[in-house]
């Protein structure tokens, strides 16, 4: 049977190669084994933390725009924004009664997040994962393509939607599973391979986002670091992780596996070729999509219209759900 697929994604502008090869590219590929495939651009999570408003809504449009031009077709998916469907707030609310606030307390994001908080660490921040749980509960999904670092999030996802069923009825939500993507949650900064590529915690020379033009693209992978080998090797070992990384998304933006990418480089005069050959195929990935991305980002009037029409499908769904959850519960109104 076709799996419900669900996934979220923060609104920024600033996508990096990992965020493309790790989500993104699931994103697309889940369009056609998802029944359906719904994808969040998630701007309430946005508010956890400090913000700009005008900003954010900007960087909404910014994600939608990357995610059209990367692929997903709203005939094809849903996708929408949070803050559009207002049962994801309703059924965050309803969720808290079966979360432990000691568990909340102890989620490893939100003691990063909280020491990182300069002025105020906000219920919100705590709430963050219940959140997380009411997007994929509303709509009963089994599948959740997220990276190795929500791994946290989906346990207490699917203890939550267990100790849901076992208070109010079983069946009444379905406990997900996490499907973890295979390279992107290696994708490492190319300044230092030891630390996966981020927004937050990078460099800005390691850091390679989908928006960056050709010329930045070969100066990042031209400075990239490798290792002092000599001769130079290139070859995946753990303690190569500057060449693995190379060689795996070079692998990755191919469609090869690592190991034929180390044969194709085995006469490469150092580590310069290898640079250059990954520098070119991530440019070449990417052009067409910065390409669309342009004739997209600037027809606000057109995305917020994809949004809207995405935020009635999944209302539908989720309407549905929460119907049932109000009903098991006890909230509001007798069932008619
Ligand atoms: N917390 C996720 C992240 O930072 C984003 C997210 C929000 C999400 N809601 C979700 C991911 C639901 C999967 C399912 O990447």
């Amino acid at each position: 049977m076709a799996p419900i697929i669900f996934s979220g994604i923060q609104p920024t502008g600033r996508k990096h190669l990992g965020n493309y090869i790790g989500a993104i590219t699931q994103y697309v590929a889940g369009q056609d084994r998802g029944e359906p495939a719904i994808y969040c651009i998630v701007d309430l999570h946005a508010t956890t933390v400090a913000y700009d408003p005008a900003e954010l809504r900007a960087r909404v449009l910014d994600t939608t725009a990357i995610l059209l031009a990367a692929g997903l077709d709203p005939e094809r998916c849903i996708l929408f924004r949070q803050g559009d469907v207002a049962e994801h707030t309703e059924l965050c609310w309803l969720l808290t009664s079966v979360t432990a606030l000691g568990e909340l307390n102890r989620m490893h994001q939100f003691r990063d997040k909280s020491a990182a908080q300069r002025e105020l660490v906000s219920a919100g921040l705590l709430l963050y994962p219940v959140l997380m749980a009411a997007d994929v509960l509303a709509y009963r999904a089994g599948e959740v393509p997220v990276g190795e670092d929500q791994r946290e999030h989906l346990e207490l996802m699917r203890d939550i939607a267990t100790r849901f069923n076992a208070r109010f009825g079983e069946g009444l939500l379905v406990v997900p599973e996490q499907r973890i993507p295979a390279v992107g949650a290696r994708v490492r900064d190319l300044q230092s391979p030891e630390r996966k590529m981020s927004t937050t915690g990078g460099s800005e020379q390691g850091t390679v986002y989908v928006l960056d033009d050709a010329t930045t693209i070969m100066k990042k992978f031209k400075r990239a670091v490798t290792d002092s080998d000599d001769p130079p090797v290139i070859r995946c070992d753990e303690d190569k992780p500057g060449v693995t990384n190379l060689v795996e998304i070079l692998a990755a933006v191919s469609g090869v596996s690592s190991d034929s990418v180390v044969q194709e480089l085995a006469s490469a005069r150092g580590y310069g070729d290898l640079k250059v050959a990954v520098g070119e195929a991530v440019a070449a990935e990417l052009a067409p999509l910065q390409e669309r991305y342009r004739g997209l980002r600037d027809d606000e009037v057109a995305l917020e219209a994809i949004l809207a029409a995405g935020a009635a499908k999944a209302r539908a769904i989720a309407s549905v759900t929460l119907a049932d959850v109000r009903a098991a519960m006890g909230v509001g109104p007798p069932r008619g």
